[in-house]
């Protein structure tokens, strides 16, 4: 079912490690309804591969690019307008780790070398993604650019960590340079709180079974898949949502706003 939402649309997409990945099926996504692309990753991350074969599905070049590195970011947006012929309608940065949650640390004892590591690359590098392609006037009027986030940004989930905190500075980010890049280029700058998703960077969070589960049965529709989120994606790249700007928006089936459910009284 494709509606050609991005038809003639070009952009970059973050953060397809393996096709569990919401960037990969927003790259799927995004190639179905018309648009051409760029696809980015960590160059330790593309040792396993897997992104070839997503290039090659999708008819797009790789480039590499640490997202906390401004060298490789300029390089990045660079190639991508030569490559694709043109600036940018779309970006999307899906990109999060933290250390300490890697190395099992707990909240309460953070090494802070790894704290400051994971912001860079979780919460910081959304801004030096912004200030490049801002600087590189990259970006074509009604633009959009969407980072993926999580609820604990608002409320507390102890086995977060220091995800939480990077969250709640991505947020933030999304709401102020927002309003420059509005301002300036008509470009508009968003976060969506997608549900847990059993990915790579999900699953890494303990207990996220029993968290999932958990998720799904407080929310009215249920979690929201990674496909889903690629498909509200999309709209959020398409020119059906062009005033939509510095926000974040909950895609969680309902989660956010529901105080308790029947499935989860009944355990109690
Ligand atoms: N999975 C969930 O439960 C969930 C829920 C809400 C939000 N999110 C967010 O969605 C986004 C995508 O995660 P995902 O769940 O698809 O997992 P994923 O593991 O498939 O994707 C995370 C990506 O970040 C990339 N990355 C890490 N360090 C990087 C760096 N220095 N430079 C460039 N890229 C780097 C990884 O290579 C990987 O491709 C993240 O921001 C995550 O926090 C995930």
């Amino acid at each position: 079912m494709a509606f050609n939402l991005l038809k003639g649309k070009r952009g970059i997409i973050f953060g397809a490690l393996d096709e569990n990945s919401i960037a990969w099926k927003t790259a799927q996504l995004a190639h179905e309804e018309g648009a051409t692309f760029v696809l980015t990753n960590a160059p330790v991350a593309m040792r396993m591969g897997q992104i070839n074969e997503l290039a090659e599905k999708t008819g797009s070049e790789i480039i590499p690019a640490d997202a906390t590195n401004l060298d490789d970011l300029e390089n990045l947006v660079n190639k991508a307008v030569e490559i694709l012929g043109g600036k940018l309608d779309f970006v999307l940065h899906s990109i999060g780790m933290s250390v300490n949650v890697r190395k099992g640390r707990h909240y309460t004892n953070q090494n802070y070398s790894w704290t400051e590591k994971g912001w860079d690359v979780s919460a910081l590098s959304f801004h030096k993604v912004l200030q490049t392609l801002h600087k590189q006037e990259a970006m074509n009027e009604w633009g959009s650019v969407v980072a993926l986030t999580y609820m604990a940004a608002q409320r507390s989930f102890p086995d977060y960590n220091d995800m939480a905190d990077n969250k709640a500075y991505l947020e933030s980010i999304a709401r102020s340079f927002g309003y420059f890049f509005g301002k300036e280029n008509k470009v508009r700058v968003n976060t969506i709180s997608q549900s847990p998703t059993p990915t790579t960077a999900g699953s890494g969070v303990k207990g996220f079974d029993g968290f999932f589960n958990y998720a799904d049965k407080m929310s009215p529709l249920g979690n929201a898949t990674a496909q889903e989120c690629a498909e509200y994606t999309i709209t959020l790249f398409s020119d059906y949502t062009k005033k939509v700007t510095m926000q974040n928006l909950f895609h969680d089936g309902g989660f956010s706003n529901t105080g308790v459910s029947q499935e989860v009284m009944e355990n109690f």
